[in-house]
């Protein structure tokens, strides 16, 4: 019987030693075959201790959590209860049928404005409920403060605030991890390293919702809600070889700082052991395959974490508003970092002021930020306290480049650019000024080039004679000035 409470307790102690690195992982079967054998021990050790538990009597897991049909119903009444500073929408349906609901939170939901968009994902994996409960918490907090709270106030006024509170309604339901036809969500992204297949019609239906969501809308940045780890891990999640190594994306430096933002503001995810100041990148953690935070920042322009919010998967339903409160100030952070950091503007055009969907490179990072389609708004999230060369573009226009400094808070930054004058237009503009604008002889245009060119050509062979004429005339008074010098 000792012996049986030991081997317990000692599979126990080993299992969440390790249950921080199966967290994301899980089903990586075929990935990382060094720690396979171990892990999927421990995963079924941990799943027996579980079951074991539900089996001695002991209650559902997801007792006191909301259920689908409980969620349904909290969107739904957030929706009434706050309409002036919300929208409800769905983005597709599960593999089950079940809508995904998002809560949009602005002062003008669903308009258009020159305001960065960020959005929160919750349940991707059906095992990871906290998420969810945590996103209903948030929404409705940001709905009862918005007049009083200045964060909140900031967030409703500046940013749109898209929630969807879970990803995945049907693995929730099920208890599991992966969707109704068991596919872990969070590996039917396109990869950039191990394209399974390209193409979106084949993904999972919850998978296709998020794809065609990001086509539809502009999202700076962006975290999805995962447990079972306390960190905040950032991009790269794979790397080429499949190895285990730190493996930075182009904006390691900006991504460092926003998971910064999250771990510090957390009750004490910044105090953790296993994780230097409470963040990971991904792939030194342990590589993954076909994430969905690799996809956002290569494929929809948008700065994506993934956070861990608890050790547990499913910790006692009413340890929840403790975990909400551990993780408040973090999320409201988070998003108004949106507005609080980094470098913000307009691109305009010189002739007219028209705005100009171009983009934004900084000099040294690798990557495009596209400005918004109708306002031309950029937004540019960046590590602060540096010095940063922006370079602004639009094809047809001449880029402009300017350097910041760029402190703790924000800065603005507008961009006018002058459209690009090609040599067809230079002649039409000598053209204009000094003949054809005059004697507006428009349709014979082509003659009147021609003639221009035979104009220019002959202007260059003067041009060039007299250049030969001058450097002959050089040579030859060089040469009498050194005969003259040696006759001295
Ligand atoms: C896992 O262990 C089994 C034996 O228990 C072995 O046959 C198999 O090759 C191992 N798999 C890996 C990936 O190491
Ligand atoms: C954070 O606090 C919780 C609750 O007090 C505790 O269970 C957990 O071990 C702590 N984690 C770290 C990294 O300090
Ligand atoms: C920049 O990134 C692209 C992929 O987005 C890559 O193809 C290219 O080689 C990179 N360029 C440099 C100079 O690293
Ligand atoms: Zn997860």
């Amino acid at each position: 019987m000792k012996l049986l409470f030991s081997l317990l307790f000692f599979s126990l102690a080993f299992s969440s030693f390790l249950s921080s690195s199966v967290a994301r992982g899980g089903e990586r079967t075929s990935l990382c075959s060094g720690t396979n054998n171990v892990s999927s021990y421990v995963n079924y050790a941990r799943r027996f201790l579980v079951e074991d538990d539900q089996s001695q009597g002991s209650v559902d897991k997801a007792r006191g959590y909301l259920t689908n049909s409980d969620l349904e119903k909290a969107v739904k009444e957030f929706g009434e209860r706050c309409s002036s500073i919300s929208r409800i929408y769905s983005i597709g349906k599960s593999v089950n049928g079940f809508p995904l609901w998002v809560i949009e939170i602005s002062d003008k939901p669903g308009a258009e404005e020159p305001e960065p968009a960020f959005k929160y994902i919750g349940n991707v994996h059906g095992d990871e409920p906290v998420g969810r409960e945590l996103l209903i918490h948030l929404a409705n907090w940001i709905c009862d403060n918005y007049l009083k709270d200045p964060l909140a106030r900031l967030i409703v006024e500046n940013v749109h605030l898209h929630i969807l509170p879970s990803m995945n309604p049907d693995g929730f339901s099920l208890r599991r991890r992966g969707n109704a036809n068991n596919v872990d969500l969070n590996r039917d992204f396109p990869d950039q390293f191990f394209p399974l297949n390209g193409d979106i019609n084949s993904r999972q239906p919850e998978t296709r919702a998020i794809m065609n969501w990001l086509g539809e809308i502009h999202f700076t940045a962006s975290a999805s809600l995962h447990g079972g780890a306390l960190v905040a891990n950032y991009p790269w999640d794979g790397t080429g070889d499949k190895r285990r190594n730190y493996y930075a994306c182009p904006d390691d430096d900006t991504f460092r700082f926003m998971a910064s933002i999250y771990s510090r503001s957390h009750h004490n995810m910044s105090l953790s052991t296993e994780f230097p100041g409470g963040i990971t990148n991904g792939a030194s953690w342990y590589p993954i395959y076909g994430g969905m935070q690799d996809w956002n920042y290569i494929h929809a322009g948008c700065f994506e974490l993934t956070l861990e919010i608890s050790d547990n998967k499913w910790p006692n339903a009413d340890e929840l508003p403790v975990l909400w409160e551990y993780n408040k100030m973090s999320l409201l952070n988070l998003v108004a970092s949106l507005v609080k950091t980094g470098v913000h503007g307009r691109i305009f055009s010189s002739d007219g002021g028209r705005p100009l969907p171009g983009s934004i490179m900084i000099k040294g990072i690798n990557y495009t930020i596209k400005a918004g389609s109708l306002f031309a708004d950029y937004h540019r999230l960046l590590n602060p306290a540096e010095r940063y060369e922006v370079v602004a573009s639009m094809p047809g226009y001449k880029s402009k480049t300017t350097w910041i400094v760029l402190g703790e808070s924000a800065m603005s930054v507008d961009f006018i650019l002058d459209p690009e004058v090609t040599a067809m237009e230079n002649l039409r503009i000598i053209c204009d000024c000094s003949y054809c604008g005059k004697s507006k002889l428009e349709n014979l245009w082509g003659f009147h080039l021609e003639f221009y060119y035979i104009i220019l050509i002959t202007i260059l062979v003067f041009l060039c004679v007299l250049l030969i004429w001058r450097m002959r005339l050089n040579f030859l008074n060089h040469r009498q000035s050194t005969k003259k010098s040696s006759q001295v």
